[in-house]
């Protein structure tokens, strides 16, 4: 492991390389423990260069085993060579020169799964964002862009696959039982796009037509024996080809796509060109094993690398402080994608619901970032849900502003302006400023202005003139590095409804630019006047959560529930129930506190259990309105001194209030919405078993709760229900004989597939109270676990602190010096994962103050503790700070 050196990495400092790359030519001969890699680099020296500058190349754990200088041993006093880097002094002023690198490495021992390693008998890489530097000596970063020929080498029995990016050139016999395989990548790249793989796999293939008439090969590479379980991931890709080329006008480039499963991997999926390399959680699925859920996932990732192609691959990052120019858009692409292909305002509720659990968190606490940052320690720290999410959210608002027509004309400029180029944030907005004619300057504020702005609105309406005038006040937090934030530009979508239900158009507005029902915010106050209203009108902003912000209005119960029921954006439907929902939420927290007895407003249930059963709606939008915010929103809202088991006690009896007073509703829901005939994963019928499983959980809070659990569990003939009904028995009754019996047949049916044990594991992770840590603690020792899986490390350990508050958070402080240690355990061997799991820590300073305590103790000894990875370190310093 490489220990932090404290460098800190600032946009203002980047400048480009003093040598151009042309051409990269890899030869790998592979084995477990000693690989070599000869690569073959042609320079020249960039035009207006320091004609004495030394070309100095990246390492990460390097040795250094030849080098030559156009084909002649370089002699030692003209280069310096450390673990770290290589310079190479004296090189020509402007003639090209091929330097041929060989280094040595051990794949075996490589358990940060960065670079070259080994996952279940196969060699993988990962590269993104600097991990072929631990490969060999090169300019990693991202605007280094060329060819690559990549030439394999390795025993033919064990590894009769050996893959690369592009198109395959050839192979043939190399003599001692090895082969080879050479591959051409004719697109220039970024190396941390580079991808190998080799091993023996199985194999499904398909094809596609593109929108020109070419004709690509498809091939997903999974282990042998689970190649039916990658059909849906086939199904997903080729719908993504084809909405890509709809949507977005883009064709695939190459002869043929492929996608390789791997059981270790640090994260979802990587975009390598031609050879996504895939996390197996989100690939592999069939009805006895995968949720409603993976099935999701599974869709709108293999879109996400998909599309990738072009926001991404094509275009690429000038420097990886612009991650957002290519995650931010992709997001937000993978977003549409799958909006298009399921129920739009659904999608949109659980984009939502997600941004506003994970990002608004980050942006709220110690690691709060702008989308677009300035300065990083350790990048891989900067995959967050900021960039990613924030980022999606941003360009989605450019979408709104501009409307869809010009901003697609907007994504045409940038395709056709910058393909092939590694490129800014700025280059990105401009395009768009050129196809709209509109200056978005305030507007890229979004990019650099960290902290979710709170939007403060008041209405009041004018009965004899006729106006409803609506006072906007914005207000950006202060966040770490940045405390004076100037007003931005907030694209708010606004109607008005009369007490009827029916939309009232306003005749004309003042005091704000107001197009396509969406009001421009841009002052820090702002007053806009509607004109032409003949009635009282309620007010709903921010539909479709049209900007990613915190909005304070206050509307009476009875306003809401008309919103509930009418307003014709059902994302603001589900807003509206919400916004009932949370003050009987947050006075339970509070009255649990305080050991007062709890009471419900009733109007918010009455409105909740209206939208239950209201058959007009779909069944996936009725599930979404039943599940109410979850304990980690209750405590985002209430903002300090919080009190998990209170939040937790108070949840419960909201719950049970709801589930008494709709029992007749509940138990309708749970007979009616039976998955019939055969299984589809298509949303509808994904959306019934969504309701049904909602049901189910309001009615374990009546009467037989253990009884009717364990049936359902019985009963159920697919992975969403069965682990439904698991969850409702372990989780609200874990001591029930009905829950130990479920847990052990779960166990025994799935012993052999580790994903469903994950699921196993995180059900149990999950059981609220202080008896889950012993219980994550006597999982650890299963059998079953694996401390070098990245996905069961996250299904126990990562499951446990992200979300069970009352486990985790147990007020004797047992589960924060339990994470301490495991985080210095992981750092050992994998810093990226030990970081991301340290990252939920970063509410900590919202506890009341005797959790606060136990937790900053808990920080500190990792803080404290020798050898920490930058990637700890920076997480560890930063959530402290
Ligand atoms: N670039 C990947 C994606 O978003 C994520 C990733 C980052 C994977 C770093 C591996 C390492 O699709
Ligand atoms: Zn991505």
């Amino acid at each position: 492991m490489r220990t932090d050196t404290g460098q800190v990495i600032n946009l203002a400092d980047y400048r480009p390389t003093d040598f151009v790359l042309e051409r990269v030519d890899l030869t790998f001969d592979l084995d477990p423990t000693e690989t070599k890699v000869e690569a073959r680099l042609i320079f020249h020296r960039r035009e207006g260069a320091d004609p004495k500058a030394p070309l100095v190349l990246d390492g990460d754990e390097l040795s250094l085993s030849g080098l030559l200088f156009d084909q002649m041993e370089m002699p030692a006093e003209q280069y310096t060579a450390t673990a770290d880097s290589l310079a190479v002094y004296n090189l020509p002023a402007a003639d090209p020169f091929e330097l041929t690198i060989s280094t040595i490495i051990n794949p075996q021992a490589n358990t940060q799964l960065m670079g070259l390693y080994r996952t279940g008998g196969i060699y993988c890489t990962q590269c993104e964002a600097e991990g072929f530097r631990r490969i060999t000596y090169f300019p990693d970063r991202p605007d280094v862009l060329a060819p690559y020929t990549v030439n394999i080498i390795a025993d033919k029995a064990a590894n009769p696959l050996l893959l690369s990016n592009g198109n395959f050139l050839g192979g043939a016999g190399y003599g001692e039982g090895k082969h080879f395989a050479a591959w051409f990548d004719p697109h220039p790249k970024p190396s941390y796009l580079f991808a190998l793989v080799a091993g023996d796999l199985g194999v499904i293939e398909d094809t596609f037509t593109t929108m020109s008439g070419r004709e690509v090969a498809l091939k997903i590479y999974v282990e042998h024996g689970k190649e039916p379980r990658a059909a849906y991931a086939m199904d997903a890709l080729k719908r993504s080809m084809k909405w890509d080329e709809e949507a977005f006008g883009r064709e695939y480039d190459l002869d043929i796509f492929m996608i390789v499963a791997v059981s270790d991997f640090n994260m979802g999926a990587m975009e390598n060109k031609g050879l996504n390399i895939f996390n197996d959680k989100y690939v592999l699925a069939d009805p006895e094993t995968a949720t409603d859920a993976d099935y999701a996932n599974i869709e709108a990732i293999i879109a996400h690398e998909y599309f990738h192609n072009w926001t991404g691959n094509r275009i690429t990052c000038r420097d990886w402080f612009q991650l957002c120019l290519k995650e931010g858009l992709t997001v937000y692409r993978d977003h549409e994608f799958s909006s298009d292909q399921r129920s739009r305002p659904v999608k949109r509720i659980a984009e939502v619901r997600h941004l506003k659990s994970e990002q608004f968190p980050e942006d709220a606490g110690p690691l709060a970032h702008p989308v677009r940052p300035t300065k990083y320690r350790e990048i891989n720290n900067f995959y967050t849900t900021t960039v990613y999410e924030k980022g999606s959210e941003v360009t989605r608002m450019i979408a709104t502003l501009l409307g869809k027509e010009t901003f697609k004309k907007g994504m045409d400029v940038y395709f056709d302006r910058h393909d092939g180029q590694a490129v800014t944030i700025e280059d990105f907005v401009k395009c768009f400023e050129d196809a709209s004619g509109r200056d978005l300057a305030q507007f890229s504020l979004w990019y650099h202005q960290a902290g979710t702005p709170l939007v403060t609105a008041s209405g009041s309406y004018d009965a004899t003139a006729k106006t409803f005038s609506l006072s906007l006040e914005q207000m950006v937090p202060a966040t770490p590095g940045q405390t004076d934030k100037k007003p931005m530009h907030i694209p708010l979508s606004l109607a008005l409804f009369g007490e009827n239900g029916g939309k009232i158009e306003p005749a004309s507005v003042e005091g704000a630019e107001y197009t396509g029902e969406v009001l421009h915010l841009i002052g820090r106050t702002q007053t806009a006047v509607l004109h032409g209203i003949g009635s009282r009108p309620v007010v709903s902003i921010n539909r479709s959560f049209s900007a990613p912000i915190n909005l304070h209005l206050d509307q009476s119960p009875a306003d809401l529930a008309l919103l509930a029921r009418h307003e014709t954006d059902h994302f603001a439907r589900w807003q509206a129930l919400t916004d009932l929902a949370l003050p009987n939420l947050l006075k339970a927290a509070r009255d649990a506190r305080e050991g007062k007895a709890i009471a419900c407003e009733q109007t918010s249930i009455d409105a909740l259990l209206h939208a239950a059963a209201d058959e007009s709606l779909e069944p996936a939008f009725r599930a979404q309105a039943l599940a109410l915010p979850s304990e980690s929103d209750i405590s985002r809202e209430l903002g300090s001194n919080n009190d998990p088991d209170a939040i937790h006690a108070g949840r419960q009896a909201v719950m049970k209030q709801i589930a008494d007073r709709g029992i007749a509703i509940f138990t309708g829901l749970f007979e009616k919405m039976t998955t019939p005939g055969d299984f589809s994963p298509d949303a509808k019928s994904a959306g019934r078993r969504a309701l049904r499983n909602a049901a189910l959980t309001y009615l374990s809070y009546v009467e037989n709760g253990p009884a009717r659990a364990k049936a359902a569990f019985d009963a159920a003939n697919n992975m969403t229900e069965r682990l439904h009904a698991l969850t409702v028995l372990a989780h609200r009754f874990p001591e029930s004989g009905e829950a130990i019996a479920a847990l052990s047949t779960f166990r025994d049916d799935f012993v052999e597939n580790a994903l469903v044990i994950d699921k196993w594991f995180s059900v149990q992770a999950t059981i609220p109270g202080p008896s889950a840590l012993d219980r994550v603690r006597r999982l650890m020792e299963s059998p079953l676990f694996k401390r070098t899986n990245p996905n069961r490390v996250r299904a126990l350990v990562g499951t446990f602190a992200f979300t069970n508050p009352t486990g985790f958070g147990r007020a004797d402080g047992e589960g924060y010096r339990f994470l301490a240690r495991e985080i210095l355990d992981i750092d050992q061997r994998n810093p990226q994962l030990a970081a991301r799991i340290l990252t939920s820590m970063r509410s900590w300073r919202s506890l009341e103050p005797v959790r606060a305590g136990l937790a900053r103790a808990a920080l500190t000894e990792i803080e404290q503790a020798p050898a920490l990875s930058t990637d700890v370190r920076d997480i560890v310093e930063r959530t402290l700070k």
